[in-house]
């Protein structure tokens, strides 16, 4: 018999996610199919979008070479039948305070600083470099977490060593380049760009540096479709723009007040473009995936 949700203490929830306690060393982490589009968040939610993201992430932990913080299988035995699909247990780390970005393009509050004096987090770009620009060569950049409700704020790698000493600074750099350069050729190589990414790393009891929160989904990246992709243009955003488009040309909301209620339509569309995402990136059926 799998345990009932409400036998573990919640910890907490994020915009998308609830953390709940399993034991000591465990953490049970529950991916909702909430979405949220402009900073708001939307309703209905998107069916099957945490499980797609569990998927996603899982896929990314297995393919990538490096330690994570998987406690066990998708249908391990501690997790609940009500979110079994889209719930992992991990272990519990020390989580570090940074929010590790590598970017391959400049766009967002990395094309933000560029234009207000030419650097990202310190990292001076050259020249002329426009909207959805490749860069040279990707770059860290990373940021501290903000409090619920505002942005995060980026940093220097200086303010990275000054917290974390600079053996640990330049591990976390090097990891999230490594792993950003992977990810994003064997995405090239399915036809979708990507763009930017957020990691976050934690240590074991050992002092180990390992991945941990989700990894490499929709939520945590910045996916372009590569075809139609133009520098000097804001790029469709691979899964969310129908969402989007709605939102501003469509829906008549004013861009302040509560967003309408999403159509029928737009959720079923933005739906296929989450699980689309997946079976190109990993080359597997969602319909074969468990839960
Ligand atoms: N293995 C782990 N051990 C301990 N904490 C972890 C681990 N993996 C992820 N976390 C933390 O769990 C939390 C996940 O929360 P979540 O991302 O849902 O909310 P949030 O980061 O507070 O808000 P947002 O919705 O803006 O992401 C984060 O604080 C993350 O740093
Ligand atoms: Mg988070």
């Amino acid at each position: 018999m799998r345990p009932e949700l409400s036998s573990y203490t919640h910890l907490a929830s994020g915009k998308v996610r609830d953390i709940y306690d399993v034991d000591e060393s465990t953490l049970l982490m529950v991916v909702s199919d909430r979405i949220s589009a402009y900073d708001y968040s939307l309703d209905p939610a998107i069916p099957d979008k945490g499980r797609v993201l569990t998927a996603t992430s899982q896929f990314f932990f297995d393919a990538i070479d490096f330690p994570n913080h998987l406690a066990g299988p998708l249908d391990d035995e501690r997790i609940p039948e009500a979110v079994l699909g889209r719930a992992m247990v991990v272990k519990k780390l020390d989580m570090l305070p940074f929010e590790c970005v590598a970017r391959g393009y400049l766009t967002g509050s990395g094309l933000k600083e560029y234009q207000a004096d030419g650097t990202v987090c310190g990292i001076e770009l050259p020249e002329g470099l426009v909207e959805a620009s490749r860069l040279p060569e990707p770059i860290f950049t990373p940021a501290t977490k903000a409090e619920q409700g505002e942005h995060d704020e980026n940093v220097s790698f200086d303010a990275v060593v000054e917290r974390l000493g600079r053996e640990r600074a330049e591990e976390l750099r090097e990891a999230t380049l490594r792993i950003y350069s992977e990810a994003a050729a064997l995405a090239e190589a399915k036809g979708i760009i990507l763009a930017d990414t957020k990691f976050e790393f934690g240590l074991d009891d050992d002092g180990q540096l390992v991945l941990a929160d989700e990894v490499l989904t929709p939520d945590s990246s910045r996916y372009w479709p590569a075809e139609g992709y133009q520098e000097d243009q804001v790029q469709p955003s691979f899964d969310k723009q129908y969402v989007r488009d709605w939102l501003a040309k469509e829906s008549g909301w004013d861009g302040q007040s509560t967003p309408p209620q999403l159509p029928e339509e737009v959720v079923e569309a933005t739906r296929a473009r989450y699980v689309e995402a997946y079976e190109r990136l990993s080359g597997k059926s969602f319909a074969d995936f468990l839960g």
